[in-house]
């Protein structure tokens, strides 16, 4: 099986499908693997590193006509995807809530694609799921990203000139970015709680240390989905939330927002008049601002200031890691690479198997996803 990776097409995306050691799994599992000049220059991994590890370096036409399957971190642009062979396939994080156009898009390019969003989470999947290893990223860099805009120190520091107090930080969702995100802020010295709507969450964010601070009614206790995602909440919890957020909100100065639903646009958890009650120097990072943000005033990939407080939209957070990033989703491919070929190591997805059956938007010139199937 011919394995290419091309050099993203979105604007800002420096991560990379590959890297030299998953190159090396993949070569050693059968496939020949094919990188496109430059793919992994703005993650760190330079050419001659590749093929070192096994792959030959082309240009993108010619690793583009060479493929049995593309690996990619974002959507390809319409032109590759319809240089593509027939039937090849097409892995990688495709946004596909929604995306009829785009998987109407692949199908009639004959090419069979598969969302890494829609991994199953059953344990089989753990080490293919793409969205928790980015998330993760995601969870540790938008603290990194807090302290660099906040004014003063997280830890407590005991100097002679006097004491500087913690910083206080509220991590809003409690999933993997919102876990990591709590760590990072603990490591960092600051005093961190936590709010979910999922009861999980309750243990967890205590078992790292910080505090839960959470609406916890008959509703919060049923808000946890089958597939370990939360609910949609009605409008009578989200203003007991607001409440109690509000006056939470005020006291603290870092507040870091990871909060999602699975194909809906981002709960919104923070209101202007709750940004205005903070702090001047607080910082507001939202992860979920790529869905619509948790806050009324992020804008998102942007940096904006109201009453002194800073809310950033960075909708790309694992891509501001791009090595680290493109390591881990490189080996969620790797260990989902078994799934796509057959005894004598030639492409034919196991189509039965369900996490392909999860994952599959188009197959054989049809979309097949459920959620994209008569729309
Ligand atoms: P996510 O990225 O969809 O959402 C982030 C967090 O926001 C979630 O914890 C969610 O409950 C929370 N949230 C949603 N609406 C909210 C609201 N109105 N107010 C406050 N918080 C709200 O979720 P993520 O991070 O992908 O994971 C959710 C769960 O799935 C986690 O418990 C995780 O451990 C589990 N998981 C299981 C996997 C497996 O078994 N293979 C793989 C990955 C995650």
């Amino acid at each position: 099986m011919h394995i290419a990776v091309l050099a993203e097409s979105h604007a800002g995306e420096d991560r990379v499908a590959a890297t030299p050691d998953s190159v090396k799994s993949l070569v050693k599992a059968g496939a020949t693997v094919t990188v496109e000049k430059k793919a992994g220059l703005k993650a760190d991994y330079p050419d001659a590193a590749y093929e070192d590890a096994g792959a030959k370096l082309a240009t993108r036409a010619a690793a583009i006509k060479s493929a049995d399957a593309l690996f990619s971190v974002r959507r390809p642009d319409a032109a590759t995807l319809d240089k593509l062979k027939d039937g090849a396939l097409l892995i990688g994080l495709l946004e596909p809530h929604g995306a009829t156009d785009f998987a109407r898009q692949c199908a009639d390019a004959k090419v069979n694609a598969l969302a890494m969003e829609f991994t199953p989470r059953i344990t089989r999947a753990q080490a293919m799921d793409a969205l928790s290893s980015q998330s993760n990223l995601a969870g540790y860099r938008a603290v990194i990203e807090a302290a660099t805009l906040f004014g003063r120190a997280f830890p407590m520091m005991m100097t002679a000139a006097g004491t500087i107090a913690p910083a206080k930080a509220f991590i809003m969702g409690a999933g993997v970015a919102g876990l990591q995100a709590i760590a990072t802020a603990r490591r960092l010295g600051a005093v961190v709680s936590a709010t979910d709507v999922r009861p999980a969450a309750k243990e967890q964010v205590a078992s790292l240390g910080a505090k839960f601070v959470a609406v916890e009614d008959e509703e919060f206790k049923a808000a946890e989905t089958a597939g370990g995602y939360a609910k949609e909440m009605s409008d009578e919890y989200k203003a007991k939330q607001a409440e109690l957020v509000s006056a939470h909100i005020a006291k603290q100065d870092i507040v870091v927002t990871t909060a999602l639903i699975p194909g809906r646009p981002a709960p919104r958890l923070i209101d202007k008049a709750m940004v205005e009650a903070m702090k001047p120097g607080s910082v507001i990072i939202d992860i979920a601002a790529a869905n619509g943000g948790n806050c009324e005033l992020t804008q998102a990939d942007k940096v904006v200031e109201h009453n002194g407080v800073k809310i950033a939209g960075y909708s790309n957070l694992p891509g501001r890691l791009p090595a680290d990033a493109s390591q881990l989703l490189a080996k969620n491919l790797v260990n989902l690479f078994p799934l796509l070929i057959d005894e004598t190591g030639a492409l034919a997805p196991h189509w039965d198997d369900d996490i392909i059956k999860g994952m599959a938007l188009t197959k054989d010139g049809e979309i097949v996803h459920d959620s994209l199937k008569g729309s």
